[in-house]
Parts: structure tokens; sequence; C-alpha cells
């Protein structure tokens, strides 16, 4: 709360010279502001350090046809962003506020006139798999899937821990490839963070369905090389483990330069962290979700792509509109395109369709306000349901779940 305080003290300045712009990371939200800051005019210097030896590549296939077909990394594209000048494979290591410089881990210092922090989140280390035989990865990087993927053998078998959407994407992707896969989940039920409660049980019974044994309601507290130990005293057998139990920010280069931060640096909406002329889109932002009010996280790509744009338009021109997107992401497992919208948890879940025929949607409320909606194979229905929840109307819950009333009526309508 503290440094949503300082956030809000900060007064817009132009961007006057505005020179050289070095950007850390090299993901979406790091290539996504390179492009803005080219298609919105800049024509000074930008520089983008990654510490990945690879070339700017997406990370949502990684779970899904990278890790099913293989080939080649889906690279990002770059080619909007003209003479930018990549690093590879060179962490950046502190951050220089007063000089404006940023130190690189091979002993040079660039030189900025902004800074954008663009480093991305990290797999969360399972304590209970440290110093143990049986070869355990996480997912995240295109390393950690051609891992992974050298085992999706037909009859290997894997154990997932955790059942969040790393975790459930690739128990999808490898089930159907043959493997055996357990998932165990220490809640009581799956996607913890990022569904409601029907997505949940929707999502469970499909993974039953294709053979995937899941283990709810339990903790790990061990592993050998027959498989993992859960607290129950059941051994679940594993070649193999891959941990999925949630992210933290990677920022210690924000936070050893004194900037503020909490599992995320903090950022208003215009990408400005607590430093002068540091700024800091995607995964690594604790930003305020437009709907819940609060100061949070928002891990999904399409928040890393759309707030690095907007804050390099900010950058550019400070009458730009700032980002205040509702947060958005996709997940597929097995044939089921799963969309959300805004927040997906509430006090009350009303269901328009039959969940049966895997064609639904799941509207959220909050003491009686719509906050968010689950989209499961309804592509159609994302984009008004996007103005619907942008606009923090609430429609007639009669109105909601009438399957008769086309969902574009429904969000025109009540924004009359
Ligand atoms: P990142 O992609 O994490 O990139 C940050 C980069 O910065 C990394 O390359 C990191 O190594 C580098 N870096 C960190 N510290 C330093 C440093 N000090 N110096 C230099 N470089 C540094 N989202 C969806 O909405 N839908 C999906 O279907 C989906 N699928 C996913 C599947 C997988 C397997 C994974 C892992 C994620 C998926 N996501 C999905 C989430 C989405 O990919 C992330 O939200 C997005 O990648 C965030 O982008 P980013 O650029 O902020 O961070
Ligand atoms: P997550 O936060 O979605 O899920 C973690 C799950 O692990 C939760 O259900 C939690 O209850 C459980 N858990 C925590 N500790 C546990 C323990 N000790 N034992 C067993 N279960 C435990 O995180 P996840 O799935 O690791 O995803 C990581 C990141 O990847 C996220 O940022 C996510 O947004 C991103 N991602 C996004 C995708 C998408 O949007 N389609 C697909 C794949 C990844």
């Amino acid at each position: 709360m503290h440094s949503a305080i300082l956030l809000q003290g900060l007064t817009l300045m132009p961007a006057v010279n505005l020179e050289t712009v070095a950007i850390i990371g090299g993901g979406v939200a790091a290539v996504s502001f390179a492009c803005a800051l080219r298609a919105g005019g800049f024509n000074g210097s930008i520089i983008a350090v990654s510490d990945e030896p690879e070339l700017a590549y997406d990370r949502p296939p990684l779970s899904k046809t990278f890790m099913s077909e293989g080939g080649d990394a889906v690279r990002l594209d770059t080619s909007r962003a003209t003479n930018v000048e990549w690093l590879h494979g060179v962490a950046a290591i502190s951050i220089d506020g007063r000089q404006r410089r940023v130190h690189l881990a091979d002993g040079r210092s660039l030189p900025y006139s902004a800074l954008v922090l663009a480093t991305g989140a990290k797999p969360r280390p399972l304590a209970a798999l440290a110093n143990v035989e049986l070869p355990s990865f996480t997912l995240r990087t295109l390393g950690d899937a051609r891992g992974i993927r050298a085992r999706l053998v037909a009859g290997a078998r894997m154990v997932v821990i955790g059942g969040g959407i790393i975790g459930l994407e690739l128990a999808s992707t490898a089930s159907r490839m043959g493997v055996s896969v357990s998932v165990v989940e220490a809640l009581p039920r799956l996607m913890n963070r990022c569904a409601g409660d029907v997505l949940a049980s929707f999502v469970a019974a499909q993974h039953a369905q294709n053979g995937v044994e899941l283990w709810l309601g339990k903790q790990v507290i061990g592993c050998s090389l027959q498989g993992v130990l859960l607290n129950d005293g059941t051994t679940v057998p594993a070649d193999f483990v891959v941990v999925g139990i949630g992210v933290s920010a990677n920022d210690g280069l924000a936070r050893s330069a004194e900037i503020a931060c909490d599992d995320g640096i903090f950022v208003d909406r215009y990408g400005r962290t607590t430093c002068p002329q540091v700024y800091a889109v995607g995964d690594v932002t604790r930003q305020r979700n437009p709907v819940s009010g609060h100061f949070e996280r928002i891990e999904t790509w399409t928040n890393a792509q759309n707030q690095a744009m907007a804050v390099a338009r900010c950058l550019l021109d400070p009458t730009a509109a700032p980002y205040d997107e509702i947060p958005y992401y996709w997940s597929d497992q097995y044939d089921q395109r799963i969309q959300v919208l805004g927040i997906p948890q509430g006090d009350e879940e009303l269901v328009r369709g039959n969940a049966g025929n895997n064609a639904f949607i799941v509207f959220h409320l909050l003491r009686d306000r719509l906050v968010g909606a689950t989209c499961i194979n309804q592509p159609k229905a994302v984009a008004p349901l996007r103005r619907l929840i942008a606009s923090g109307k609430t429609p007639d819950r009669k109105k909601m779940i009438d399957i008769d009333l086309d969902i574009r009526k429904l969000a025109d309508d009540d924004q009359q």
C-alpha cells in the first residue's frame, strides 16, 4: 500500500531528451516494447539485454505444440523493432539510478535515458525435491521444454506437482502422447489461482476422462527413485517429475536498486516505478488490476504484450492512453479452448449453456457485481464480454443465463 501511494505521487513528465532506451529482458514484453517504440517514431538508440542465449521466442507453445510436435521454437517477431541492438546470454546485474547506467555481468555498463525492466518471472522451487536423484524439471524456458520433451515417450511415468495451468497444459499434451500422467495438487481443487469452481471441475473431468490420475489435497513430503511420496503415505510411481507450483517475479535487479517491490515491481498505469526514468512491464510488474482495484501481478501473455505497448506509447507521448486493460488469458487443454476475462473468482457463478456440451460461459460475480467471465469453446463471446466487464456494469441475472439472448446484445444493451 505504501508503494501504491508513492506511485500516486508521481507526476507525468514529457519524454524530453529520450536518446537511449535500455530494455532488460528478452520475452514478449521486451520485444513488444521495442516494436512499439519504433512504431511510435522513436529514432534514438535501443539496446535490449537478455540473459537467455536464444533469440527471442514465445512461451505459450512450449507447453502445447512445441511439446507435442517439437521442431523449432516459435520465434517472436522482431522485424518491426528495427535498429535494435540485441545482447543475448548476458544478465543485467545492477542499476545506478543517479548516473543512469545499468551494469552487465560481462563488465559492460550501458547508459540510458529510460530503462525498461521486462525481466519476467521464474518457477518456484519445491524444497521436498532438493537432493533427490529422480529427474525433476520446471517449465519456463525453451531449454526446460526440450528437457521434458525428451522424456515424453509412450509408457513413461510423469508426476506433475501443482495442478495449476502449467501442470494441466503439460498433462494434457503428455497424456495424448501416451505418457502415464499423475497430477498432485496441494489444495482440494485444480487451478486455484486463476479459475473458478465450475472451470476447475470441468477441467478435472477432462483430465480424468483422458486417463490422468488426480491427487487433490495432497502434499509432497519426499521423493525417491521410485516416485513421489505424499503426506498420506502413498508413493506415486514416477520416472520423472515436473514442478509447476507457481512463479515469483524476477525483481532482484529492481530491489537491489531500492525500487519498491513486493514479489513484483510496483508500477502505475504508465509503467513508472518508484525510480525516475525506470519503467517496468510484463510478468515482473505488480500493477493495479482495474477490476479488483488491488495491486497484483498479472501473469499473462496478453498483459505482457499490451502493457508494454501502452507504456512505450506513453513514454513517447504523455497524453497517450495509459494501460487500463482487464486481465485475459487463454489455455488449451485437450480440444478445449478456455478463455478467461477479468477476475474468475468471486462469491457466485452463473452458467450460461450446458457445461456437459463443452461450450458454455461462466459469469463470475462478487457481492452482486460482475467481475469476470470464463468462456469454454465460445471464442466469439470474448470481445463483447470484455466490453461488458470493462464497463463495470452487471446485467440482470436472468439475462446473463438466457441462451436465446445474443451475447453482443447482452453486452451492448447494458451499456446504454
Ligand atoms: P518472460 O517471458 O519471463 O521474459 C523475461 C525475460 O527476461 C526472460 O528471458 C529472462 O531470462 C530475462 N531476464 C530476467 N532477468 C534478467 C536480467 N537480470 N538480465 C537479463 N535478462 C533477464 N500466457 C497466456 O496468456 N496464455 C498461454 O497459453 C500461456 N502459456 C504459457 C506456457 C508456458 C510454458 C509458460 C512458461 C508461460 C505461458 N504463458 C501463457 C505466460 C506468458 O508466457 C507470460 O505471461 C509471458 O511470457 C510474460 O512475458 P515477459 O516478457 O513479461 O516475461
Ligand atoms: P499456478 O499459479 O497457475 O498454479 C500453481 C498450482 O500449484 C496451484 O494450483 C497451487 O495450489 C499449486 N501448489 C502450490 N504449492 C504446491 C505444492 N507444494 N504441492 C502441490 N501443489 C502446489 O502456476 P503454474 O501452473 O506453475 O504456472 C506458472 C506460470 O506459467 C504462471 O505465471 C502462468 O500464468 C504461466 N502459464 C500460463 C499459461 C496460460 O495462461 N495458459 C499456461 C502455462 C503457464
